[in-house]
């Protein structure tokens, strides 16, 4: 099973960027943390960033990446607010999607109260800072294994 982890705009930047809202832990930090939550679950991983929106999408559609792969989480920043291109691309990949946020969007600025992703990803979790992430990612492999589990035929 093999799962694609996407960072959108600026996540470059995590550690130095506005702790308050998004934590001290850098973006290294985090996908190395993801890494060993995949190991320990046998889930293999391919991570993306990009400031572009249209890179993400090239990368989603690139050499059957999302067909390789069983589900996607991402992050994907400020595109969220805006990035309907994003989310055709996403929402054409037909796979589940966990959307994360180190921030609690819904309590800053009513521009981030927007989410182009409404509707189209199975779990949205935010202002966990990089738990965020972590607690998205074991979603997304509970329910792929539940989903694998439930189309295996039972043995009579
Ligand atoms: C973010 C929230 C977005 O509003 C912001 O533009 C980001 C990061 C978060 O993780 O909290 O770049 O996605």
């Amino acid at each position: 099973m093999k799962i694609l982890i996407i960072h959108g705009p600026n996540l470059t930047r995590l550690g130095k960027r506005n702790p308050a809202q998004y934590g001290t832990f850098t973006l290294d930090q985090i996908n190395s943390q993801l890494v060993k939550l995949a190991k320990s679950s046998g889930i293999d991983t391919e991570f993306f960033q990009s400031n572009h929106e249209g890179a993400i999408i090239d990368f989603l559609q690139s050499s059957d990446k999302s067909r390789g792969s069983n589900g996607i989480l991402i992050n994907p920043g400020a595109l969220t607010h805006y990035g309907y291109s994003l989310r055709d691309a996403l929402e054409d990949t037909k796979l589940p999607i966990v959307e994360v946020h180190l921030s609690d969007v819904d309590s800053r600025e009513p521009f981030r109260k927007i989410d182009v992703l409404d509707g189209i990803v199975i779990k949205k979790i935010s202002g966990r800072k990089e738990k965020s992430y972590y607690e998205g990612f074991q979603y997304l492999i509970n329910y792929l294994k539940n989903m694998l589990s439930s189309s295996r035929p039972r043995n009579k």
